[in-house]
This record gives structure tokens, sequence and C-alpha cells, in this order.
């Protein structure tokens, strides 16, 4: 089953789109385009849904947040078929010129991801009427990047937010360089923030600081535990009881659970008392 959405953001467009072999799609991606730059390109078994939304002649330009399939996904395609440049951190150029090692679970929810030739961008993209700066933002990715429209207040977040409460990281993810970048994220001035998943168009610092707060309380918590010299076994034991999403884990064959957030926070904690 296919989902595709067209989101009126004037004079931005959002296309919602997500497809799922059975059923109704588990999660869904949007792909911003404004003026005629598009900001990611969605999962590559969503192209169809994604083509019946978005005219590839009004786009002159491809910019990606990070190289994660379900962003990154369609890139290859319309810079092959359409003749469209991609862009992005130099980072995210270097890990998709290799072919990307997808689990099983990222496959069979997002698709294929091709290797593509990108150009790595400078500080700043600008399309026919607006301006965006690009600020680096690791922690969801190393390559996580975020851009900022200064003058209309919109960000354009990628993976960053995603929710205030969010329940599970990717195996690969850090607790404490998320938290950084969401600090750096609220410094800036901007009313709207257009998330790849969950767009915040009211009082988005407010729900960014509740993110952030909910990582610092598991990091807080972690801490405590260590502190009493818990061992790791107990700290999860203790922290990750009740909180997990099973269905998640097992779909993901454990690559996605609440346990990476905990492993997280306790592997930046040993790190900051090695130091
Ligand atoms: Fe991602």
């Amino acid at each position: 089953m296919e989902t595709k959405l067209l989101l009126d953001f004037s004079p931005i467009k959002g296309y919602r789109i997500g497809y799922a072999p059975v059923g109704k799609p588990y999660m869904s991606v949007i792909c911003y385009q404004i003026d005629e730059l598009l900001i990611d390109t969605g999962p590559a078994n969503s192209r169809r849904a994604l083509m019946g939304l978005l005219d590839p002649k009004t786009i002159s330009r491809i910019c990606l947040t990070h190289y994660h399939e379900d962003h990154a996904g369609n890139a290859a395609y319309l810079s092959k078929h359409h003749n469209i440049p991609v862009y992005g951190h130099a980072l995210t150029a270097e890990i998709l010129k290799k072919p990307v090692k997808l689990k099983p679970y990222e496959k069979y929810i997002w698709g294929n991801l091709e290797t593509i030739d990108i150009h790595p961008l400078g500080d700043s993209v600008k399309t026919e009427n607006y301006r965006f700066t690009l600020i680096h933002t690791p922690g969801h990715s190393d390559d996580h990047i975020v851009y900022w429209e200064k003058n209309q207040g919109w960000l354009f977040s990628g993976d960053m937010y995603l929710g205030s409460r969010i329940k599970y990281f990717r195996a690969d993810e850090s607790i404490s360089q998320t938290i950084d970048s969401l600090k750096k994220i609220t410094s800036l001035q901007f009313d709207k923030l257009f998330c790849g998943h969950n767009p915040k168009l009211e009082q988005p610092h407010e729900a960014i600081q509740r993110k952030i707060d909910h990582l610092e309380n598991i990091i807080g918590n972690v801490q405590y535990l260590y502190t009493q010299g818990k061992s790791h076994k107990e700290i999860l034991q203790e922290l990750v009881r009740g909180r997990e999403s099973w269905l998640v884990k097992i779909v993901s064959m454990g690559d996605v659970s609440y346990k990476n957030m905990v492993l997280s926070a306790i592997k930046d904690i040993e790190q900051k008392s090695s130091a």
C-alpha cells in the first residue's frame, strides 16, 4: 500500500510518501520543495508515490540532510533520469559514492540505496527567493545537516527532531552528540520546523527543548546508576524494562531500540570518565 499526500505549507510544498508491501506503511517521509530546490528525496520503494506528486521539471537542485535510505533513496534516480544535480555535506558525498550495506529490515521498509556522486556543499544554498544556511548537526548520523532560512524563520531539520519523547535509536546514534546538535538548533531563530517525518509548525523550540530534557533525563538516570557501581547489564535491566517497543526491535533485528539509547549514554559516560 502506498501513502501519497501533498502538504501545502505555501510557499513550501511537502510531499509525504510511504510504502508497505502489506498493509499501511509503518512510517512515511516528507520531501520539501522550496522554489526549484528539493530537500531530501524519500525512500526508493516510494518512488512511484513521489513521482505522482513531484514535477521533476520544476526542480533544478536536490539537497540532502543525510545519507539514510529513507531520505536519499531517490537521489540517484532523479539525478540519472531527470538530470538533477544532488548536493549534501562532504561526509554524505563520501558515504554515498560507495555502496551502503543496508540491513534486511532497512531494505524491507525503505528499499534500496544506490550509489551516487553528489556535490559537497559550502556554508549556504540559494534559491530564487531564499537563502539557506547549513548547519552540521551530527548525532543521528555523522553527516547530518539542517537548512536554516533565517529571514523566513524556517528550519529544515531532516531527522534531528522526529519527536519530543523518542523511544529508540539506531545502533550507531550518539545521544550526547544529538543533545549538542539540538542545543545548537535551539540557539537559532525560527518558528517553523520542517522535520523529515513530523513537522512542528507551532512552538518548535519548546518541542526541541522537551526532546533535550528527555535525552538528558536518560543520561542522568544512567549516570546515577553508573556512579552507584552498577554493571551494564544491571543498568540496562533497570532502565530498559517496560520501555522497549518490541515490534520495532524485532522488525529491525535489534538495530533500532530503546536499549540503544541507554547503551549510547553508557558509552558517552565511560568515554567522559576515561578522558
Ligand atoms: Fe535518518
